[in-house]
């Protein structure tokens, strides 16, 4: 593996691979890990805000005995506000770092740049496109709950059209066999006609249901998401009832004990508090899952640069 860019970059044996390198990690005492990575250096670019995804990758790096170097607020504290391009900063960056993690707002300019970088680069979530290392940590914790991922039944709820993490963990469900998708969302929010159409050619089973009420009886995983509203085009005014599409203790009540309930986080107010504390409520978990995946990802990435 050289970039991890889009889902196109990931395939099953590729993922089964990582999971098994996450789980392995999980119990590896910590001046072993400090091994593995030691001498590298990883460079964060975030043009974009995140608590996750930046933090669990320093983290990652520094676990693996890396080091980091990065910019955060990007767009506003590194030489992107005097005009310089991504292909350019990719060359500069380049030159000092062994790998690159960055966050853009926009996924045609990261695409664009990419063939001017010298080193791997990780996509750490691009504009309202993808964010595969998202679906990594959503399949690898679908694995650890569930035992396997053919077969599973998963309601996406909320913001299908600018929710990127949707969006890669649609593609990627597709390496998977057996799966029925549901999708519910405000209309204004509906997933794109052009990706719906890829999903269910890669295979996946596709409906669309008006209210999460509908299919709560019968799905094992809720994947819940928050509505983008910084993405949202003026143009667009949401009118839908919030209830809907929320998940509250009455939720709980007709969710099957075997289901579970994930969330990329961060969340406003669509999964109400009172949920946490339920064993069907894996999106803290699913957090800890991301910080053990990165961390396979990068050596799965990096060792090549050593070994
Ligand atoms: N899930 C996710 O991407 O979270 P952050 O925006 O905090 O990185």
């Amino acid at each position: 593996m050289y970039h991890a860019v889009s889902t196109d970059d990931l395939n099953r044996p590729l993922i089964e691979r990582l999971i098994q390198m996450a789980e392995t990690f999980r119990t590896t005492p910590r001046h072993i890990l400090r091994a593995r990575l030691q001498g590298t250096l990883v460079a964060t670019l975030f043009y974009e805000p995140s608590t996750r995804t930046r933090l669990s990758f320093e983290a990652a790096v520094t676990r693996l005995g890396g080091n980091i170097v990065g910019a955060e607020n990007a767009r506003e504290n590194s030489s992107a506000k005097k005009g310089e391009s991504l292909a350019d900063v990719f060359r500069v960056v380049g030159a000092y770092a062994d790998a690159i993690v960055i966050r853009h707002q926009d996924e045609k300019e990261m695409a664009l740049a990419l063939p001017y970088s010298p080193v791997p680069i990780i996509n750490a979530g691009a504009g309202s496109g993808e964010h595969p290392t998202q679906s990594l940590l959503d399949i690898y914790t679908l694995w650890k709950e569930f035992g396997e991922v053919d077969g599973l039944s998963v309601c996406m709820v909320g913001d299908l059209r600018f929710g990127r993490t949707v969006h890669s963990l649609l593609r990627v469900l597709s390496f998977f066999q057996g799966i029925q998708v549901t999708l519910v969302s405000p209309p204004e929010l509906a997933l794109d006609d052009l990706l719906l159409e890829e999903i269910k050619g890669r295979g996946l089973s596709v409906e669309t249901k008006e209210r999460l009420d509908d299919v709560i009886g019968e799905v094992d995983v809720i994947y819940q998401t928050r509505i983008q509203r910084e993405r949202l085009p003026a143009e667009i005014h949401l009118s839908y009832a919030t209830e809907d599409y929320r998940i509250s203790a009455q939720t709980l009540e007709r969710l099957p004990s075997r289901s579970r309930i994930l969330h990329p986080l961060p969340r406003v107010n669509e999964i109400d508090p009172d949920v946490d504390t339920d064993e069907r409520a894996a999106y803290f978990r699913q957090v800890q899952n991301g910080l053990f995946i990165r961390m396979a990802l990068l050596d799965e990435i990096l060792g090549g640069v050593l070994r």
